[in-house]
């Protein structure tokens, strides 16, 4: 077996951003067993992807990675690869038993068996680990972040509404929430360390619950930890989102004012197929008494095209919601089938290329209104917290608004880290350019 000084980790990640945490957990649990990260697989001796299965195109794709990464085991035996994540749980056989693809399979709940999962894979064994629990959340390891201005913080696993398209129940499991305590604790950790936003994440949010304190306590405790360090969560289902927690936004200057909320369809039909337990009308109340509680509150969305029997009126109703609700972003996707979900019964009878039509009119309209939107917004003056240097050039830093809209502006005496106010000179659909206002902070 190599010493610790030869153990190294190379890591890369898919999916949504509970992937992102759960891969801080990961190299938290795999530090402790002497793994140093490395972003060079030719130097590693350990290859992780941590998979996505919500979509077959994210699947492909990390099928394609793994094929790709196996040339780094060709080159040399000694190296393992494996699959975490979500695939790990829907993939196993085809993975491990029939492919032979990889030395190790494990799945979102089993991380802390790693070290003993590697070791018994350098002697030999092929390690499989795939049981969902009904408790583990990682409460007591501590993620291992690199310093920086934003981080996410998991406050809940696994989720229970069983959207009938949707994978997340089967690959995450039950859903389980962390302690309030611990999450004060580690939010107070972040903002010792010099962190300026946390985001509180869960694939539902609002359902979250220790025992004693619900997501509006928890919100409303988190903010309490800094003041000058901003609260997001994501992601709200539309069924549980309360008036106290509408309220703890109202309330607190550093909880930002931006929800995402997935409406999915904006046809009664379909989200009654979909099991998403509310109505449109329900679903546009509820915006409306955000916008009412919340003035200049932002919302983005997700959207589903072409679930099955989905016709060219329910598409339609979208396309109205849409204009109706005039989300300031939205994410969008071709409905996928999904093995052993309850829609994968229901057939994928919509064509592919009318379901590229329909994705393709909502991205357009999407484009457009959030366009106008933005355009709004020149000459208005932001506060904006700047993030990091801009991609596309090394004089100028982005940054977000507390709405979640990107910035970018001239750095001037601006630094990463700082909350700046910018005037907003130009905007495009995605970003708003501007110019910072010097003298002021
Ligand atoms: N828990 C979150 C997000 C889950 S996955 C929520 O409830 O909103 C993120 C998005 O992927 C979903 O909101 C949905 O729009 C999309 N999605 C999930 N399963 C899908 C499938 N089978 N095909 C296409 N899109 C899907
Ligand atoms: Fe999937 Fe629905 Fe749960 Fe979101 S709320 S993760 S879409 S089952
Ligand atoms: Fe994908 Fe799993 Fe997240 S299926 S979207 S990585 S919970």
């Amino acid at each position: 077996m190599m010493n610790d000084s030869t153990r190294k980790l190379y890591i890369e990640t898919y999916g949504c951003q509970m992937n992102v945490a759960d891969t801080e957990v990961v190299l938290s649990i795999l530090g402790d067993a002497g793994f140093r990260q490395t972003d060079r697989p030719a130097d590693a001796n350990l290859i992780l992807v941590n998979t996505c299965s919500v979509r077959d195109n994210a699947e492909h794709r990390a099928h394609q990675r793994v094929s790709e990464l196996k040339e780094y085991k060709r080159k040399n035996p000694d190296v393992l690869i494996g699959v975490l994540g979500c695939m790990a749980e829907r993939l196993r056989v085809s993975l491990v038993e029939r492919n032979n693809l990889v030395d190790l399979v494990v799945g979102p709940d089993e991380y802390r068996r790693l070290p003993k999962l590697v070791e018994d894979a350098y002697a030999g064994q092929r390690g499989i680990a795939v049981k969902l629990s009904r408790v583990e959340n990682y409460d007591d390891v501590t993620p291992l972040r690199t310093d920086g201005i934003t981080a996410w913080l998991s406050v809940m696993r696994g989720c229970d509404k069983f959207c009938t398209f949707c994978v997340v129940p089967f690959t995450r499991g039950r859903e389980r929430s962390r302690t309030l305590e611990s999450i004060v604790q580690e939010a107070r950790g972040l903002s010792e360390r010099g962190f300026k936003e946390v985001t509180l994440l869960g694939q539902n949010v609002n359902s979250y619950h220790d025992g004693t304190y619900d997501f509006a306590d928890l919100l409303t405790a988190v903010a309490r930890v800094d003041r000058t360090m901003r609260v997001r969560y994501t992601t709200s289902h539309p069924q549980d989102m309360s008036g106290r927690l509408i309220e703890a936004m109202a309330t607190h200057d550093n909880i930002c004012n931006y929800i995402h909320l997935p409406v999915q369809s904006g046809s009664d039909r379909v989200l009654k197929l979909m099991n998403r337990t509310y109505t449109v009308e329900q679903y546009l109340r509820l915006t409306e008494r955000i916008r009412r509680a919340i003035p200049g509150v932002s919302f983005s969305t997700d959207i589903i095209a072409g679930f099955p029997t989905e016709t060219a009126g329910d598409h339609a109703l979208t396309v109205a919601l849409m204009n109706e609700v005039r989300y300031d972003g939205a994410y969008m996707f071709k409905y996928s089938p999904r093995e052993n979900t309850k829609a994968w019964e229901m057939g994928d009878d919509v064509p592919d290329e009318v379901k590229n039509e329909r994705l393709n009119e909502i991205i357009a309209l999407q484009e457009g209104i959030s366009g106008d939107l933005n355009r709004a917004m020149i000459g208005s003056e932001v506060e904006v917290l700047a993030e990091r240097d801009s991609s596309r050039s090394a004089d100028d830093l982005l940054g977000r608004t507390d709405t979640n809209k990107k910035v970018v502006f001239a750095r001037g005496s601006a630094a990463p880290g700082e909350y700046r106010r910018v005037r907003i000179d130009r905007a495009n659909a995605h970003t708003l350019f501007g110019t910072l206002i010097t003298g002021a902070n």
